[in-house]
């Protein structure tokens, strides 16, 4: 492959100052690897190479599966899939970190058999699966997988590197079978794909992952509408250039974030059912607002205390004529234990505002309003803290720790939760200055520690047909 016509790809994917050249060469060095591993591992002939980015939400946490709003970035960190189609039906994967993801293979069929969960073929499974059922693709590939650091998505950091393979994988064997889908379906139904792991999410990192633009926002209704409903509202907000956008990577993970993010996914469904009752048109949280339910805005709290429980277990939620049906299949669709008890009021409250704060967030962005954006970010945290508990103790550590500092308008968690990382809003360029010592001090008050770049918006998912000739 040409160096030069790689630079000139590449510059079209990564911001690239042209006063520094440096990040453009290390994509390049990076890019070269990728190929002359996969040569390595399937011999020389074209290769097609395919990438799709992570994304940090910057506002707008656990709305996106209740129908409501987000408002997140695709980030330049991403994976990429190198491939080459084969005759059968036969996916074989290697990934460039062996050891941590080791080789996997499988056979394209309506029904392939997951791997244990967190295997991370799975993450290829599902939309290979999905594809098969929807047009029957029968081209398998050999496939090398590449998303180490520093350009990988960091793994189970709330930037949906997971999202990111899935949709990596979806192109890949979709455009390997000659077929193709206009953006939003496509997006759509990676988010349909992904569910094969076990997990109930929503929208928005497919979304992100394929609709990302660069120095933009993506603002997400995440209302479907249309037959079949796979359109939705969306406005690409552009992010002004006098403030920045810092991730930073708490060190903290969580083995069981897939069981909270499904009880947490299960007690907003008990929210919709017990306000079914009274109002049977409402399908979703985001159809709980004071106009629709006729309570002036400040009475939420009331509103929500007169209606539904502040916590129940599955006899309470019996006993609210909640149907048996209804409730096994709940339990059965997100695998609930018998014991659970479940903070409905809490938990619809936080959706409820949240999608309130989005629309105002995006408000004061448009207006280039940093300071009421960041007011919003430090108050979405304190939801999630408090009503949703979808946060952790070394995760609020940093928050206020950011928080306090004068160059940080707001911060907040990002992603699903139970730690990750935390979104920060500050005055362009003031970011290196102070965080060495806010990593000290991270690092002593939790043993943890942190790491951070600068979120700079991307474009999204990218795909090159006979990319190279190895
Ligand atoms: C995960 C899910 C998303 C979203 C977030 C929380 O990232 O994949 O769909 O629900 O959690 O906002």
């Amino acid at each position: 492959m040409n160096p030069s016509h790689l630079t000139a790809v590449l510059q079209q994917v990564y911001d690239s100052d042209p006063a520094d050249p440096s990040l453009l060469q290390a994509q390049l060095s990076r890019y070269q690897e990728a190929l002359r591993a996969f040569r390595l591992a399937f011999g020389p002939g074209p290769v097609h190479v395919y990438r799709a980015p992570g994304r940090v939400n910057l506002i707008g946490e656990h709305t996106d599966y209740n129908h409501g709003f987000v408002l997140p970035m695709a980030l330049e960190k991403d994976i990429l899939l190198l491939a080459r189609p084969r005759a059968d039906g036969r996916v074989t994967l290697r990934n460039i970190e062996p050891a941590r993801f080791p080789d996997r293979s499988f056979t394209l069929s309506p029904s392939i058999p997951p791997g244990p969960v967190g295997d991370w073929a799975n993450y290829v499974k599902g939309p290979a699966q999905a594809l098969v059922r929807l047009l029957g693709i029968t081209h398998g590939m050999d496939a090398l997988v590449v998303g180490k650091a520093p350009f990988g998505v960091p793994i189970g950091a709330g930037l949906s590197s997971s999202s990111a393979l899935t949709v990596v994988s979806a192109m890949a064997l979709l455009d390997l079978n000659n077929g193709s889908m206009p953006p939003m379906e496509f997006a759509h139904f990676c988010a349909q794909a992904e569910w094969y792991v076990g997990t109930r999410g929503g929208v928005m990192d497919h979304f992100t992952s394929v609709l990302g633009r660069r120095g933009h926002a993506l603002f997400l209704d995440c209302r479907p509408a249309g037959v079949p409903p796979t359109q939705y509202r969306t406005e690409w907000v552009p992010l002004p250039p006098q403030y920045s956008i810092l991730v930073c990577d708490s060190g903290k993970r969580r083995a069981n974030t897939l069981s909270d993010y499904n009880v947490r996914v299960a007690e907003c469904k008990l929210g919709v059912a017990l306000l079914q009752r009274r109002w049977p048109a409402i399908t979703h949280l985001r159809d709980v607002t004071a106009e629709q339910m006729g309570f002036a805005p400040a009475e939420l709290d009331a509103f929500l205390a007169e209606h539904l429980p502040e916590e129940a277990d599955f006899a309470a939620l019996r006993q609210l004529d909640l149907s048996p049906a209804f409730l096994d299949g709940l339990a059965a669709d997100h695998r609930l234990t018998p014991t659970q008890t479940f903070r409905v009021r809490a938990r619809c409250r936080h959706v409820i505002r949240e999608n309130q704060r989005v629309i105002e967030s995006a408000d004061a962005l448009r207006a280039s309003d940093g300071r009421r954006f960041g007011r919003y970010m430090l108050e979405s945290h304190q939801s999630l803290r408090d009503d949703y508990e979808a946060s952790c103790a070394e995760v609020d550590v940093l928050v206020d720790l950011l928080a306090g500092r004068p160059e940080v308008l707001g911060a907040r968690l990002t992603g699903a939760g139970w730690g990750g990382c935390v979104v920060a809003l500050l005055d362009a360029g003031a970011e290196t200055g102070f965080m060495a010592e806010v990593a000290e001090t991270y690092k002593a008050r939790t043993g943890l520690a942190l790491e951070w770049f600068a979120g700079r918006a991307a474009a999204g998912v990218n795909g090159w047909k006979h990319f190279a000739e190895l």
